[in-house]
């Protein structure tokens, strides 16, 4: 079917008055298909939203002042210090919600995993170390797990991106599911955002018919949940959270009941985990609150001195590093859902292989684009009572970012945090491992450190690699 020329006619003249026609420039060389394909991607993106961003005329949060009358945000602490109820406490109330079915889980996947060199989506990476499990079903393992301890189904949201959705449908179906029932898991796609040349401020194209498009950013969630239905899915169930992650971190604690706990019990909208970074300029975002309201602010954007500022222990003064998992009240998305300009586009200058005047393409070493993204923890300051949860990184945060070789964030680091957890867990059921030995527990086999004592016969000695699947132990 060709486009009409009345069609053609309302997008040249649309294009024209936003200077962007040369997107049109092999108009005449498509087929009537590749006409089709160019005219809804254009027709689908927000011309005038795009002209805004490229004018750059919006102000900027100056960072450096935030950042120097920040302080701490509320939060509670490893110790367990910082809140009016203990963890103990927290376990049980979020145990409750579980029982409940208030709970429903979310798992960024759109992510196009460059820096780790994988060509297919992340959650495919295999990072069992003894087992070979992928990411996904080691998220899939830990929903399992928890589902047989309350009773009650999780439903297990994907957000994909176009890079990442085919391949991440294909798995599910050809893996069945992961053991999950299929009505439980949704698979959705976010949006994209077209890429501009960063000199020109001009649309790419990424062929004579296509625009260079990427995903809007793990921000973009939010409109894609209700977007997709999936929001309306979480009423239908009576879900009242989500359990935030992202896909490159195995040591995520998917729906945990502590974590859980501590947003109901602080009342908050939005609770997200942090580590206490390492070292002052550690390549995180920092939690901060200023003028009561906490926000990320991402490591680029921090001053040496915000940075480095200590309290009066010495200990650093912005000390909270984001990792990207949270527990996000429905009702507050269903709020910010409904605002157009709910989150703003952050700009990154990015690598993108274009189309030049000469129809030929272009592979540049330099970053030449502009790409804008939209941040899911920008939410944070419209939360009411936004809370932090400290988390020890030993036993939450091993993030598979960049392939091995890489100083951090690398499969191999990833994979000894893997064994080093399951190793702390067994020697403290009484366990001895051999030294070198690598030993990896599936959430199914046991969840806690509780349930493994109850599992593992007393004495227990492990001198080759083992993987404490699920199911029942063999008694030696
Ligand atoms: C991110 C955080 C950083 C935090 C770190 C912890 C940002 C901007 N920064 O860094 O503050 O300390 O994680 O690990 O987020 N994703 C999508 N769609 C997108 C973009 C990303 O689903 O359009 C998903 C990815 O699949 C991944 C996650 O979001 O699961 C993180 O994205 P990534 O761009 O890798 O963030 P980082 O730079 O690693």
């Amino acid at each position: 079917m060709s486009v009409p020329a009345a069609r053609f006619d309302i997008l040249q003249k649309r294009l024209s008055e936003h200077s962007q026609t040369q997107v049109l420039r092999f108009w005449d060389q498509l087929d009537d298909q590749g006409k089709q394909h160019l005219a809804s991607q254009l027709e689908e993106i927000d011309l005038d939203l795009i002209s805004h961003l490229i004018a750059d005329k919006d102000e900027k949060p100056d960072f450096a002042a935030i950042a120097a009358a920040a302080t701490a945000p509320p939060a509670v602490r490893a110790d367990g210090s910082g809140a009016a109820w203990t963890t103990e406490q927290a376990f049980e109330r979020g145990e409750a919600a579980l029982r409940a079915g208030e709970v429903g889980a979310i798992l960024v996947a759109g992510g196009q995993g460059t820096r780790l060199g994988f060509d297919q989506p992340k959650g495919m990476f295999p990072v069992g170390p003894v087992s070979g499990r992928t990411l996904f079903q080691v998220f899939a393992d830990r929903l399992l797990a928890i589902e047989a301890l309350y009773g009650k189904a999780i439903p297990f949201y994907i957000m994909t991106s176009d890079a990442t959705d085919a391949q991440t449908r294909a798995y599910f179906e050809a893996n069945d599911y992961l053991g999950l029932k299929q009505d439980n898991v949704r698979i959705f796609r976010q949006g994209t955002m077209p890429a501009i040349d960063a000199k020109t401020g001009k649309l790419l194209l990424a062929s004579k018919d296509s625009l260079a498009l990427s995903p809007d950013g793990h921000g973009g969630t939010v409109r894609a949940l209700k977007r997709s239905g999936t929001l309306q899915d979480a009423h239908n169930r009576g879900v009242k959270m989500l359990a935030y992650i992202q896909v490159d971190n195995p040591l995520a604690n998917l729906a945990d009941p502590t974590l859980i706990g501590h947003h109901l019990l602080a009342n908050s909208e939005l609770t997200t985990q942090a580590i206490r970074k390492r070292y002052a300029m550690e390549k995180v975002g920092n939690l901060a609150q200023s003028d009561g309201v906490v926000q990320v602010i991402e490591y680029s954007d921090l001053p040496v001195e915000a940075a480095e500022a200590t309290d009066d222990n010495g200990d650093l003064k912005l000390w909270a590093g984001s990792i990207g998992i949270h527990v996000i009240d429905v009702a507050f998305l269903d709020r910010v859902a409904n605002e157009a300009s709910a989150l703003p586009f952050h700009r990154a200058n990015k690598k993108v292989a274009y189309v030049n005047e000469a129809g030929e393409r272009v592979e540049p070493t330099e970053p030449n684009a502009v790409k804008f993204e939209k941040f899911i923890f920008d939410l944070l300051p419209k939360a009411q009572n936004a809370f932090v949860v400290e988390v020890l990184p030993s036993e939450g945060f091993a993030p598979v970012k960049n392939a091995d070789g890489a100083e951090n964030d690398t499969p191999m680091l990833a994979k000894k945090a893997i064994v080093d957890l399951s190793r702390k867990w067994l020697e403290a059921a009484g366990a001895t491992i051999a030294e070198g030995v690598m030993v990896e527990i599936n959430p199914r086999f046991a969840l806690t450190p509780d349930q493994l004592r109850e599992k593992i016969p007393a004495n227990l000695h492990v001198d080759e690699d083992r993987y404490f699947d699920r199911g029942h132990f063999d008694r030696e």
